[in-house]
Order: structure tokens, then sequence, then C-alpha cells
């Protein structure tokens, strides 16, 4: 079972405010042409807006409970046509076509806890890619501020629903809980350097061809956040 199956009814409510990322995806997502593949899609977040903006999305989750929501959400936006959802690991992804983009948005490549995974999921991303076709993904690493900030409290990040982060700097690993009416969850990320996932790109068949610190595509300048844009070579 997926640490997200317990969850799946309350991470709609649970990311309400994170909204920063969707008009990033879909415009990558139109620039490609389609159709796209999502590793992690989740509950549609991304997946909905891309396909209400007409790009038909493959979108791979490992969660049935996440699935399950999707397809709902998907059915009322009325874009279930354009939206093929099936159940894996995105480090073994049940898709044989080739697409020109591949996204892994908010984070969801943080779940892999070993380089080993990482390259195994990287290299997995580059071969559903046609030439020339790029990987986008974000990920984060903490500040100093951040870990002290939240180390070991409960916070109310939505009404009703409480989130407490407990971090292991030499580990750097974040356990992340959740809690609220419609369920409650723990899970752990894993995070690196961005140095370490330019390596990684590298050793798996990418060209880094951007590194931005923010979905306004301003460039990294050692903030907590990166978006990667990978063109396969
Ligand atoms: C933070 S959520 C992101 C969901 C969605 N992309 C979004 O932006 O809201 C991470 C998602 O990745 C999925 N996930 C985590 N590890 C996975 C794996 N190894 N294979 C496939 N999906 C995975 C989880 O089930 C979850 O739905």
């Amino acid at each position: 079972m997926s640490s997200y199956d317990p969850i799946a009814r309350l991470y709609d409510a649970w990311s309400t405010a994170v909204v920063e990322d969707i008009g990033f995806y879909v415009d990558e997502a139109l620039a490609s042409g389609g159709p796209v593949v999502e590793l992690g899609v989740g509950t549609g977040r991304i997946a909905i807006p891309t396909a209400g903006a007409g790009v038909h999305v493959i979108g791979v989750d490992s969660s049935a409970g996440m699935l399950a929501v999707c397809a709902e959400e998907a059915r009322r936006a009325g874009v279930a046509e354009r939206l093929d959802l099936r159940q894996g690991d995105l480090r073994r992804p049940p898709v044989e076509e080739r697409v020109p983009l591949v996204t892994c948005p908010f984070r969801a490549y943080l779940h892999l806890s070993s380089d080993a995974e990482r390259l195994e999921a990287l290299r997995a991303a580059r071969d559903l890619l046609l030439p020339d076709g790029r990987l986008v993904f974000d990920v984060f690493a903490p500040s100093n501020e951040d870990i002290e900030e939240t180390h070991g409290l409960w916070l109310e990040r939505e009404p009703g629903i409480f989130e407490r982060a407990d971090w292991d700097r030499r580990q750097q690993t974040l356990t992340l809980s959740v809690r609220g009416e419609r369920g409650e969850s723990s899970m752990t990320l894993w995070w690196l350097e961005p140095q370490r996932w330019q390596a990684l790109l590298a050793e798996a068949g990418f060209a880094v061809e951007a590194c931005y610190g923010w979905f306004d595509r301003r460039p990294y300048d050692g903030g907590e956040d990166t978006v990667w844009i990978g063109r396969r070579t």
C-alpha cells in the first residue's frame, strides 16, 4: 500500500495553496505539443488543467487511491478522454508510448531513497522520450531556517489539516506527517543538493537545458526550490 492511499481524499484540500506550478507545467505541455507522461500524477492537480488545455496526458502513479480521485475529478472536469491513468512505479512506468515531454511535478522524485533508485527513475523517464524530448521536474532542498522553524511542530497548513516535518540533516531526510478529518499518513522524502541532481541527470543521459529557482523561470540562485529541464541526449 502506498503512503498516499490513506490521504487520497485529503490531498487536494492539503495542497489547496500550491498553485504556482500549474501554469508552468501547462505551458510546458502546450509547448511540447503532447502527449505528456506525468510521473506521480496524484489526484491530477496538474494533469487535469493540462488535459483541459487540450493536451493528452498519460498519468502514472503507484497509489490506487490517488488515481481513483484523479479519475473522478477528470470526469467532473469533462477531460477524462484526454487523461489515461495507469497504476505503476515511476521507476518502471507501464508506458510503451514515446512522447516529447515527461514531467514529474511537486517533488515526487524525492520519494526515491538512493542514487540507484534515482538513476533508475531518470533513465526510465529518458526511455519514454522521443529524440530531443524533455524531462521537466521540480525538487527542493531545505534551508536551515526552514528546518529550525518547523522541526517537530504540528502546524495547521489548511483549516483542520495539520502537517508536521521531522528533519534529519545527516541523512537528508524529511519525515512528513499529515492529518485531517479525511485521513492521515506519514512519508519520507530524501533531498539532495542541486549539484547532485545535475550530476545524476548527466549520468542518466540528459543535457541540462535549464535549472530555474522558481516557476516564473528565474535562474536558480541558491534558494530551496529547483525546477529542472533536461533534454534527452
Ligand atoms: C507530492 S504528490 C504529487 C502529485 C501530483 N503530481 C501533484 O503535483 O499534485 C507525489 C505523488 O507521487 C506518487 N509516487 C510516489 N512514489 C512513486 C513511485 N515510486 N511510483 C509512482 N508514483 C509514486 C505518490 O503516490 C503521489 O501521488
